[in-house]
C-alpha cells in the first residue's frame, strides 16, 4: 500500500502531461473535463474564443482584422512578422488611451516597440475600425 500512491501519482502526472501536449488543437471534451476535476489547480485551457467569443468587442473587432492585411503579420498565440495579440494585450492595459494609442500606430505605421521591422501603414482604415481591431488584440490577455 506504502508504494501505491506515488505510483498513481505518477500517472496521474503522465496522463496530464499527455493531455497538455495534444490539447493544443482539438477541444478534448471529455478527456480535459475529467483531467480539470482531478487537478483544481489548473486553469482548464480554454481556447480564446470559448474565452472570449461572447464579447461583441471580440466579434466585431476579429471580423475587421479577417477582411484585412493583420493576419499576414500577426496571429493570436504565436509571434510571426510582428507580435501575437497575447504579447501585445500583455504590454498594453485594455484602456481607451491605449486604444486610441495603438490605432493611431496602426494607422500611421510604427517601429522600434517589438523590433527594427516595421508595420506599414494602413492609410485606408477608418479611426473607428482600427480602435475596434486594438479593442479585440488587447482582450487576448493570456
Ligand atoms: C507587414 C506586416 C504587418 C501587417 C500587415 C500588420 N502588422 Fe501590426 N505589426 C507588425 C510589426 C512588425 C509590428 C511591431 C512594430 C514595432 O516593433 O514597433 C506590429 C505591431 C503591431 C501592434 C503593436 C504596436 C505597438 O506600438 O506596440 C499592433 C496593435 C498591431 N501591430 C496591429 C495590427 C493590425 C490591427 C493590423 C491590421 C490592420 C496589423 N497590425 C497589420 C507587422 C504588421
Amino acid at each position: 500500500m506504502k508504494f501505491f500512491k506515488p505510483l498513481s501519482l505518477g500517472i496521474i502526472a503522465l496522463t496530464s502531461v499527455m493531455y497538455a501536449c495534444g490539447g493544443g488543437g482539438g477541444e478534448g471534451t471529455e478527456a480535459s473535463k475529467e483531467t480539470t476535476s482531478s487537478l483544481p489547480q489548473n486553469q482548464p485551457q480554454q481556447s480564446l474564443e470559448q474565452r472570449y467569443g461572447d464579447d461583441p468587442d471580440y466579434i466585431a473587432g476579429l471580423a475587421l482584422i479577417k477582411e484585412s492585411d493583420c493576419p499576414s503579420c500577426h496571429m493570436a498565440e504565436r509571434r510571426i512578422v510582428g507580435p501575437s495579440y497575447n504579447e501585445v494585450a500583455e504590454k498594453y492595459e485594455n484602456t481607451s488611451e491605449n486604444v486610441n494609442l495603438l490605432a493611431s500606430r496602426v494607422i500611421k505605421g510604427t517601429v522600434g516597440e517589438w523590433g527594427n521591422v516595421p508595420m506599414p501603414a494602413h492609410p485606408s482604415l477608418s479611426e473607428e475600425d482600427a480602435q475596434q481591431m486594438v479593442r479585440y488584440v488587447l482582450l487576448l490577455r493570456k
